[in-house]
């Protein structure tokens, strides 16, 4: 196991002087990688995810090419769910589908808690591997309860929500009992993860910008802030990240975080303002400006750190995660970039 004191990343999460400034991708691994076209097979990701030799190749495959300073586990939000044979699968270009949507308080039978040795060894088996092989940290991940929920509750992808929101606001009682369920799944799953030697963690709540400000802090606040709190003893930094959410971007750093991930419709100093100091910033240069080529990737790669103003706690990442349409050589080119002209103390 190597030594992480020097982490750039881990110290950019605790807002101390790192060496440069740190930088990943979400979704760095995946269908924009040629090595990961090859080896990922045509079958579920889930059968990929369950192959703890292959999840730990493709989680080290970014992080050969890229020189980024963190790995993300290779896995998906909707495992513990599926491990727990609610009765999910992620179809291939299209995202988690349920034959069998979440509708009625029956269902919340679905829902068992998990036993992680049991129900998901590959996960720990991959982080343990990933532990002995790497020489920058791994982040584990969970889905957030309300974007894990929009997926069990509408049974596929969804533009507006209707379902989960209906579920929201007529049976509130029935949305928090499913959530509540879906947190204490998120506490086990990220508890295995980090005990398996994940030094940090991101709640992915991606889907949480449909909702407005007082709907959030009503119905999905207090679940968030119970997973945070379900990992607060372990001392990992805890990234808290949603699309679309410059409007709960302060609600959203109340729940028990050490940064706050931004997407790019909110420029990195604005951000700081809404989110109140003590709490770093992750992103958020705009994905379409990596697919449109490499002088404006480059362009918005440097407005980003220029939004930061060379402050501390700024661990550099796109507003979303890379499309599988993204050219691996201009990510590069963006790494290359955020290292040797990000600042790391104030211009
Ligand atoms: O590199 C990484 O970031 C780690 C791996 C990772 C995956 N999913 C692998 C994956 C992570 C962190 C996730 C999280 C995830 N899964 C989120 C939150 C992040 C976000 O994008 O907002 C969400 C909403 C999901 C649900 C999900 N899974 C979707 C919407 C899709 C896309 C469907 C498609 O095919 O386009 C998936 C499938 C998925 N998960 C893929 C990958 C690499 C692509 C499909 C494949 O290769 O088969």
């Amino acid at each position: 196991m190597t030594d992480l004191s020097a982490s750039p990343f881990l110290a950019a999460c605790r807002g101390e002087e790192p060496s440069r400034v740190p930088v990943w991708f979400m979704r760095q691994a995946g269908r924009s990688l040629p090595e990961y076209r090859e080896i990922r097979g045509s079958g579920s990701i889930l059968d990929a995810i369950a192959d703890a030799d292959l999840s730990t190749e493709i989680t080290l495959q970014p992080v050969r090419r890229y020189d980024v300073d963190a790995a993300i586990l290779f896995s998906d939000i909707v495992v513990p769910a599926w491990a727990v044979g609610f009765g999910i699968d992620v179809v291939p270009g299209v995202g988690p589908t349920a034959e069998k949507p979440f509708r009625s308080r029956d269902d919340l039978s679905r829902l068992r808690p998990m036993d992680p040795e049991a129900d998901t060894p590959f996960v720990t088996q991959t982080v343990r591997n990933l532990v002995a092989e790497l020489d920058v940290p791994v982040i584990g991940f969970a889905g957030a309860p309300f974007t894990v929920a929009s997926y069990l509750i509408e049974g596929k992808p969804s533009k507006n929500y209707a379902m989960t929101k209906a579920m929201m606001h007529a049976e509130p009682q029935l949305f928090f009992d499913l959530l509540d369920t879906l947190a204490d799944l998120a506490i086990t799953s990220l508890r295995s993860q980090i005990e398996a030697g994940a030094s940090a963690m991101q709640l992915f709540d991606s889907w949480a910008g449909a909702l407005s400000p007082a709907e959030y802090r009503t119905h999905v606040l207090p679940h968030s802030a119970k997973v945070m709190a379900g990992v607060a003893d372990l001392g990992v930094p805890r990234i808290h990240f949603g699309v679309g959410t410059g409007e709960l971007l302060e609600p959203m750093s109340t729940v028990g975080v050490e940064v706050m991930g931004v997407d790019w419709r909110v420029p990195l100093d604005e951000a700081r303002r809404r989110i109140g100091p003590g709490i770093g910033v992750q992103g958020n240069l705009d994905p379409a400006r990596v697919f449109a080529g490499r002088e404006v990737a480059l362009a918005g790669t440097r407005d980003v750190l220029a939004a930061n103003g060379g402050e501390l706690g700024h661990i550099f990442n796109l507003g979303h995660g890379v499309w599988p349409e993204l050219d691996p050589d201009v990510l590069k080119a963006v790494v290359d970039v955020v290292h040797t002209e990000g600042l790391t103390s104030p211009a």
